[in-house]
């Protein structure tokens, strides 16, 4: 199978494979007896999480462990009506479900939101957010990289802007973690989303980074776990595997990027020498190279879906996380009037195993495919 959606998910890796079930053997006890082996399994918890907070260039106290970016980025908006009657908050047209549906719930409690628009780029400007921030504004949310076009949002710079004002910034990391810095430091931010299985780890668990722990109203209550700031017995083999995946990503980040850069440049060359009728979605001078939307004009991509996963590849159109069936893409219709570039668009996505030979295989289905059902009709 040649697998090129890890924008959805990606597998895990040995290493945390190992560690998971070394760790699902080994430590069992629970993270808050006072007993030996749980002493030893709260150490290893403690270990973890520094590790985490290293990666990320944070403190220990600001991560807060969750099911995932799901929830690190309900658990954000929701803390608005907990500490507000009301207020304005801004985010942009192209934000994942997770914050898309958690802001219109947040409408319904008495918040104005502020979707802004992006360019036919999928691209925002800082002006754009400046312009639109007004003097009850709470709260901006924002992803980092779009996990359907790969555009970057220019999260450093809104977050300068954000920082000598009242007003929380919250970022949505998960695409990001694998090709860009993630420097909490860096970004200015006061929350930030990640989910450890889009960068090799397990599925099911990531983190909220939190740069005011104190300021963060507990949204899951029980007992004191994860500082009090989410109760629940931890899972500490997953949070073992994510720690061991946040080290690796950070040590290999470069020679991914590189590698992602030079898949993209090949597949770029490839589709662009057999004059297939296909754009590129998306800015590439804002993006991250490991993810590419492409439009097949003329083939409508749940048609291709379906011919690649016969020819054993996976690929993609809309965003897999929300969608299961081919829905048009709420970000396409967010950069497109086009409904036929909507419709027929795909989204290809490297790892760190993917190969030039798998590339080949893609273009190939697309040349016989356009061969088929587009050239045939004329
Ligand atoms: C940009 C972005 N944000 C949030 C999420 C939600 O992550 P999870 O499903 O792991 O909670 C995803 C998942 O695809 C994503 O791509």
């Amino acid at each position: 199978m040649i697998y090129l959606d890890h924008a959805a998910t990606t597998p895990i890796s040995k290493h945390v494979r190992d560690v998971i079930s070394t760790s699902l053997a080994d430590d069992w006890a629970n993270a808050s007896a006072t007993y030996t082996i749980g002493r030893e399994a709260k150490k290893k918890l403690n270990d973890a999480i520094k590790a985490i907070a290293r990666a990320i260039n944070a403190r220990p106290d600001q991560i807060i462990v969750t099911s995932g970016a799901t929830e690190s980025t309900n658990n954000v908006i929701r803390q608005l009506p907990i500490r507000f009657e009301s207020g304005h908050v801004i985010t942009s047209t192209i934000e994942h479900p997770s914050v898309m549906k958690t802001m219109e719930w947040l409408e319904t409690r008495g918040f104005e939101v502020t979707y802004l628009p992006v360019n036919e780029l999928g691209e925002l400007s800082v002006d754009a957010v400046e312009q639109a921030i007004r003097p009850d504004t709470k709260l901006v949310s924002l992803m980092a990289v779009n996990n359907e076009t790969g555009v970057r949002f220019p999260i450093k710079e809104i977050g300068k802007l954000l920082e000598e004002k009242e007003i929380w910034f919250h970022v949505d990391s998960v695409q990001a973690v694998g090709t860009t810095e993630v420097d909490m430091r860096d970004w200015s931010t006061d929350f930030t989303s990640f989910s450890a299985h889009k960068f090799n780890g397990p599925k099911g668990i990531g983190i909220l980074y939190c740069k005011d722990p104190h300021h963060y109203v507990s949204v899951i209550t029980g007992g004191g776990q994860n500082q009090g700031h989410r109760a629940g017995t931890e899972n500490l083999p997953y949070i073992l595997g994510m720690a061991a995946a946040f080290s690796d990503v950070v040590r290999d980040r470069g020679v991914h990027l590189d590698h992602y850069a030079s898949l993209e440049h090949y597949l770029i060359s490839a589709l662009h020498k057999s004059e297939l009728p296909i754009e590129i979605n998306g800015s590439r001078r804002y993006h991250s190279p490991h993810i590419l939307n492409l439009w097949l004009k003329g083939i409508s991509s749940s048609q291709f879906l379906i011919l690649a996963d016969l020819d054993g590849i996976a690929v993609s159109a809309g965003s897999a996380c929300s969608a299961g069936s081919v829905e048009p893409s709420p970000v396409l219709k967010a950069m497109f009037t086009d409904r036929n570039r909507i419709n027929e668009s795909i989204r290809v996505s490297f790892g760190p195993e993917t190969t030039t030979d798998e590339l080949d295989q893609l273009v190939n289905l697309l040349i016989t495919t356009f061969e088929r059902i587009v050239i045939k009709k004329k």
